[in-house]
């Protein structure tokens, strides 16, 4: 069974990704109180004597407002603590992964494709791309895009945020004027399966099926969970990025090398949840 060292293990994707994959793959967790990846002394001493195939690097500043605010911190995760572990790791001639997003693409000229030319607005997707960049052809990259999944107590993702909304008979004002392409988590587990088990060191992106509005995201979720659709608003990008972080506005992100898992769209995506929720 193929060993995958990751950091990142008890965040948003990562816990939902061992819980897919624990029968297919032996995990080793390297939670931030083991080994803090901005402290290179620590990252050599838990890797030193580490046994794995494969290092799986989804740990990060993912704050996308904070990074704003807190530059040198996300820039000391997402590149310093990049640049880290994967040094110890090509020391010890072991494969590489690193996980990245769509926000890597401006947004201005969709869609993107695995070979499109980034240029990331905002801190945190500079960061991420710095990240990017200090692997180059040297390993793995896996972009995603707005991952879902049906429950995690620690962090609520974009999905479970519009459902919280609307449950709780709060009104959302929802952009109609840009695009997002939602991914549904477990379609990842199953597209890293594939990849964990003929790794390349090249870029892939593992990304839902479809591209919507926000707007019309929060729209499906009230219609799939039975919830008011009147609670939802429209707004513009422009009137909701004013005094924010900068989004892309267009993510349309697509693969062109993604033969090996048929990723869902948003509705199917909501429609497994619905599923597993009402086990
Ligand atoms: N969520 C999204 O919308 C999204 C979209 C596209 C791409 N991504 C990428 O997907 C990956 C996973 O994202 P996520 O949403 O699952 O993350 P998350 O839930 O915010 O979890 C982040 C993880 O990073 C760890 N971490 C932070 N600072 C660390 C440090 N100094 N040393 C060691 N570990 C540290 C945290 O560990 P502790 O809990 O121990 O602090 C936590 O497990 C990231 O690389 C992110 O950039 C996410």
């Amino acid at each position: 069974m193929l060993k995958i060292a990751l950091t990142g293990a008890d965040g948003l994707v990562g816990s939902r990704i061992i819980e897919l994959l624990k029968n297919d793959f032996e995990f080793i967790s390297l939670p931030q109180k083991l080994m803090d990846i901005t402290d290179r002394v620590q990252v050599n001493s838990a890797l030193k004597d580490l046994d794995f195939d494969i290092f799986f690097h989804l740990a990060a500043y993912t704050n996308v407002p904070g990074a704003e605010t807190n530059r040198e911190l996300c820039f000391k995760i997402n590149v310093d603590g990049t640049k880290n572990v994967f040094e110890t790791v090509k020391e010890k001639n072991k494969k590489f992964i690193y996980v990245s997003t769509d926000f890597v693409f401006d947004g201005a000229n969709p869609p993107y494709i695995e070979d499109s030319i980034p240029n990331p607005v905002g801190v945190y997707a500079q960061s991420k791309f710095e990240g990017e960049k200090i692997i180059g052809s040297e390993a793995m990259i896996v972009r995603i895009a707005y991952p879902y999944r049906a429950a995690f107590e620690l962090k609520k993702d974009f999905f479970r945020t519009f459902k919280y909304y609307l449950e709780n008979k709060k009104p959302l004002s929802m952009i109609t004027d840009s695009l997002m392409t939602p991914t549904f988590i477990d379609d990842i587990g199953s597209g890293l399966k594939y990849l964990f088990n003929n790794y390349s060191p090249e870029i892939y992106h593992l990304v839902g099926s479809e591209s919507i509005s926000p707007y019309e995201a929060a729209i499906k979720v009230a219609e799939i969970f039975e919830f008011d659709k009147s609670l939802i608003e429209k707004t513009t990008y422009e009137e909701y990025i004013k005094g924010r972080a900068k989004l892309p506005q267009f993510a349309t992100i697509k693969s062109k090398k993604n033969n090996f898992w048929k990723m869902k769209g948003f509705e199917q995506g909501l429609i497994e949840i619905k599923r597993q929720l009402t086990k």
